[in-house]
């Protein structure tokens, strides 16, 4: 019998999903994805329009939603942001981690600060948010599925913009994903990352305002001809979050439009 495509992501309905970096962007779109099909969401970002953007994800899915404020890097806010998602909607069982930040400056100049933000947020934060849903799944004795995003930066290096700790952050996130899918194999939690091409966002906007001529630049580079938009990325994720994935694990999916093909 051929399952109908309606059906076919519905054991993600009444999960609960945390979502990094979720109050805009990607992590927000992902979130909207996963709601749609019926997941309980919860957006955690240091951003104070995350219970906005909670409340607009609840109200355009008729899902429960939650917003809360919590900084990834910090082991004591992502302890105390599950622990209220966990008492709000319920345990989690799905994570996907897409809190990021990148900086565009020459690697003689960059400061260690500098340098430590990116890894902090983007590494460290990445590896806290999985540890603290394993605990959660660990503690409810369930499985769970943690996609995290990485990025194609994770194996091409950026032009014209120079982003060292960007590079080697996303690189990290990739061997991460691979360790963590290994050890946790066993107790049920899958562990996959997308690694997305140039995507429209604040983080590239960033840029491209700055420099109106970039985005063609970059335009010419890739062989699918547009920039990626958030939505081109929903499908691969709720696949990834489901259980219909469930043999796949420690991957990074790269989606690009063929950037990293040529
Ligand atoms: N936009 C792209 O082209 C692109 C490409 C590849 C990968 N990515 C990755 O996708 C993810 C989402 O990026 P985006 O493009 O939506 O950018 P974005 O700037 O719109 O969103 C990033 C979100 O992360 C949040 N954040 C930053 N530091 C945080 C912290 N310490 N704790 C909690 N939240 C924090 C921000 O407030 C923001 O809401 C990032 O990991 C990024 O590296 C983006």
């Amino acid at each position: 019998m051929q399952m109908g495509w309606t059906k076919v992501f519905e054991d993600l309905a009444g999960q609960v999903a945390v979502i990094t970096g979720g109050a805009r962007g990607l992590g927000f779109s992902m979130a909207q994805a996963l709601a749609r099909w019926e997941t309980k969401i919860a957006l955690l970002d240091v951003l104070a329009e995350v219970k906005d953007s909670a409340e607009a994800v609840q109200h355009e899915c008729a899902v429960e939603s939650v917003g809360v404020a919590a900084d990834v890097t910090d082991d004591g806010s992502v302890a105390a942001a599950f622990s209220e998602v966990s008492h709000t909607l319920g345990s989690p069982s799905i994570l996907i981690n897409a809190a990021g930040v990148t900086i565009w400056e020459d690697s003689i100049d960059v400061s260690k600060e500098s340098w430590q933000r990116v890894i902090d947020i983007n590494l460290t934060g990445t590896f806290l948010c999985c540890q603290a849903l394993a605990r959660a799944c660990a503690a409810a004795g369930n499985g769970g599925a943690i996609v995290n995003v990485s990025s194609m930066s994770a194996r091409v290096v950026n032009l014209p913009q120079h982003q060292a700790s960007y590079h080697a952050s996303k690189a990290g996130v990739e061997m991460l994903t691979k360790a963590l899918a290994v050890e946790w194999a066993p107790i049920g939690i899958r562990v996959n990352a997308i690694a997305p091409g140039y995507m429209l966002s604040e983080m590239t906007r960033q840029f491209t305002t700055a420099n109106p001529e970039l985005a063609e630049r970059w335009r010419n580079m890739i062989p699918a001809g547009r920039m990626g938009e958030p939505a081109d990325l929903e499908a691969l994720v709720v696949f990834l979050c489901s259980a219909r994935s469930s043999y796949l694990m420690g991957q990074s999916i790269v989606i690009d439009g063929a950037y990293t093909a040529v």
